[in-house]
């Protein structure tokens, strides 16, 4: 067989699906990174109506049909008051695609991607199929990311810095003072700050900021999707939104590998962002009522874990063997250097399941614990 290239041999399939994996079938899953609720019927109606209509029988423009786009400008100007271009936002496959096309417009070879650690699997990953050179920073010990610490980590080969809030794995929300911190450092130091924010509906406590709102410069690009914010995660329609000269770069690398997003699921989505968004409350309460179970069940058990105030996951210190000794118990939670070496003694756990089984892992996860101290 001939050779592979580098850029492949340098990842491999994600320390959560190995989990997955060695775990058993009827095994309580608190590994899973999607909402436990059904997609809007209104946005699946819109892709029943599109492919019934025939409008999603064939490719749409490169960028996304024209009333997605301008659903995902009026969501900017709704939620944060930014006055977006239609023209600026790319409809992507899922904010995996958009996070890929992002690194590949603005990442030479060899040139550093700051990334949190721990941190989402895909930056890691990502950075190297784009031949650059993750470096992760290390969080603070409330699992935020410092912007000193991003600071202190630009080089000169440094192409972006990737931030993520609220976060995945942690559940960790970023200040508004930080997510300032992030637009100036991006502005003064002239690297690009890719903004990660699929959890942005999921916020308990406080209120999501983008360092969209506070840039001087271009130098911002965010990624979002409807997979978090509407339980949409099978649809796989997500968008990257920046300047012009940023979007034309980006849809290059779009338009060879993907053409379009899936056109029933951009119906679906452009419905579901303009459309009621009663299900972002609904979801988010209920997130919040099962956070609390969590928390307060892991520190009955004398587990150490930083309050998350947004996303769905928590990320407490566990002992030696913990990960293991809950799958072998029937409880699968993904070992927190998954995530990056700064998840070394950590787990992630997933809250997205019924509060009922929630309890019942929750007493299980107790009795690991006890079983390794
Ligand atoms: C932080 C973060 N970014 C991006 C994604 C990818 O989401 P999508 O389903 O839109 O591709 C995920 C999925 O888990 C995520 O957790």
């Amino acid at each position: 067989m001939t050779d592979f290239a580098d850029r492949v041999e340098r990842i491999s399939i994600s320390g959560i699906r190995e989990v997955f994996e060695a775990a058993s079938e009827d095994a309580i899953n608190l590994g899973l990174g999607q909402p436990d609720f059904p997609t809007p019927e209104h946005a699946k109606q819109a892709a029943i109506d599109a492919i019934e209509s025939g409008a999603a029988d064939g490719y749409t423009p490169n960028k996304g049909i024209e009333p997605l786009r301008e659903a995902i400008a009026a969501k900017y100007e709704r939620d944060q008051g930014i006055a977006i271009d239609p023209d600026d936002v790319i409809a992507t496959s899922g904010a995996s695609e958009a996070l890929h096309i992002a690194l590949e417009a603005h990442v030479g070879a060899g040139q550093e991607v700051l990334i949190p650690d721990p941190g989402f699997v895909s930056y890691d990953a990502l950075t190297k199929l784009a031949d650059g050179t993750p470096v992760p920073v290390e969080l603070r010990d409330d699992l935020t990311l410092d912007p000193a610490a991003v600071e202190d980590a630009i080089s000169d080969d440094t192409a972006a810095f990737i931030i993520n809030s609220p976060a995945n794995p942690t559940g960790a929300v970023a200040s508004e003072d930080d997510i300032r911190e992030f637009a100036r450092i991006a502005d003064e130091h002239d690297v690009l700050c890719v903004s990660d924010e699929v959890y942005e509906y999921t916020i308990f406590e406080g209120e999501h900021h983008s360092p969209l709102e506070y840039a001087d410069s271009d130098n911002v690009v965010v990624v979002n999707s409807c997979s978090k914010l509407y339980s949409m995660t099978g649809w796989r329609l997500g968008w990257v939104v920046g300047a012009s000269e940023r979007v034309d770069r980006m849809v290059r690398v779009h338009q060879y590998a993907q053409a379009c997003a899936t056109a029933a699921a951009q119906y679906a989505a452009a419905a579901a962002l303009s459309g009621p968004q009663d299900i972002v409350e609904e979801m988010t309460d209920s997130f919040q009522r099962r956070r609390d179970i969590l928390v307060e069940g892991l520190e009955a058990h004398e587990i150490t874990c930083a309050r998350p105030t947004g996303a769905f996951y928590a990320m407490p210190e566990v002992p030696e063997g913990f990960v293991q000794e809950c799958i072998d118990r029937g409880v699968v939670v993904v070992p927190g250097e998954a995530f990056g070496p700064g998840g070394e003694g950590m787990a992630r756990i997933s809250y997205a399941t019924d509060a009922e089984t929630l309890r019942e892992a929750i007493k299980i996860m107790g009795e690991a614990a006890d079983a390794v101290r």
